[in-house]
């Protein structure tokens, strides 16, 4: 069951409406027993965001190699018209994991007139700050928030809105930490809850040459490896973990049987180490594989969103093609 758009006390007070859809709570622990229980290891990306990641993320958004970030809020300026001509105005932009606020902010001032934003994340407090931010610098539009596992699908059947056209934004190709069976199954979670005439708005970081790949993933100043290296120190402080974080090397390489850039922690020495009263080993060279950044060509990401029944009506791109913005709308006969 549900709360549904009960009106909440004043901590939700500058918000249109506040939606708890409940959505269970990540577990660290077993997430983590079950990764090392692996053979490589591995553990999810998911747990990369805490205080501390979040900030190490932030400075990779600044990085010179990181081209990623910088691209797509170029591409965003320069689209805007089309953007506002595409979503006509009134429309209501529902965001899946809402926390890019310089990106979302981007999006709503190009558009016209924009009715409503609706933030989605699975962390309440960050959720409700991200919102409250956006109701205070958009006093004209109606703000509210689910929070809710966009993974699990979108519920916006609830929507106290007028019923605008709905633009699902979704940057940063996030896209790109799913595995094809899991990007489908995402977008495949958006397009149940979108009705005729709504979209997509979805970036897509590109296959380009593995040199600047790797760079974006391994810069000169050390930052990702930082901000990978922080996993397992949150393992360590969290979980009671006794990983010895000083004998694993932050590596990225270009998988090209699968178009992603891996990121894996590779152990220097072999290691001996502790999770919540399990032992676990890792030989010199063995690595713990922390996570996938998938990369699309034009034609792969079309097949995946034709695949989910999306046609792709608009893709845009910077002139060096690093990066790509796509617009999708249900295809007619889905
Ligand atoms: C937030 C998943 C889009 O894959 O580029 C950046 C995460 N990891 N540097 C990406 C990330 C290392 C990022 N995404």
């Amino acid at each position: 069951m549900h709360d549904r758009i009960t009106g909440r006390p004043s901590a939700h007070a500058t918000l249109a409406f506040y939606d708890d859809q409940h959505p269970p709570a990540g577990d660290f622990l077993a997430d983590v027993l079950d990764g090392f229980s692996r053979t490589p290891k591995q553990l999810t990306p998911i747990y990369f965001y805490d205080a501390k990641g979040s900030a190490i993320f932030d400075e990779i958004t600044a990085l010179p190699e990181y081209y990623v970030t910088r691209t797509e809020l170029a591409i965003l300026d320069t689209i805007g018209p089309e953007l506002a001509a595409l979503a006509g105005p009134g429309a209501v932009v529902i965001e899946p994991g809402s926390g890019s606020s310089v990106k979302i902010r981007k999006l709503l001032n190009a558009l016209s007139e924009p009715a409503a934003y609706v933030g989605l994340d699975i962390s309440g407090e960050h959720l409700e700050a991200a919102c409250q931010e956006i109701a205070a610098d958009y006093p004209a539009l109606q703000v509210g928030a689910i929070c809710a596992d966009f993974t699990q699908g979108l519920d916006l059947s609830h929507l106290p809105l007028e019923s605008g056209r709905r633009i699902i934004f979704f940057p940063g190709s996030t896209i790109g930490n799913f595995e094809p069976n899991g990007a489908h199954a995402l977008l495949a979670g958006f397009r149940r809850a979108m009705r005729p005439g709504d979209a997509v708005l979805i970036g897509a970081d590109r296959v380009k040459d593995p040199a600047t790949l790797v760079a974006a993933y391994a810069d000169a100043q050390g930052v990702t490896a930082r901000f990978n290296l922080n996993l397992v120190e949150r393992i360590n402080r969290e979980l009671g973990g006794t990983i010895d974080a000083g004998a694993l090397s932050h590596e990225a390489v270009w998988n090209p049987d699968f178009n992603r850039i891996e990121m894996h922690l590779r152990a220097d020495a072999d290691q001996q180490f502790d999770v919540a009263g399990r032992t676990f080993q890792l030989r010199e060279g063995e690595s713990i594989h922390t996570e996938n950044s998938h990369k699309f060509t034009p034609d792969s990401f079309t097949s995946l969103a034709k695949s989910v029944g999306f046609d792709v009506l608009h893709t845009w791109s910077d002139e060096a093609e690093l990066f790509s913005l796509h617009w999708l709308e249900p295809s007619a006969k889905a």
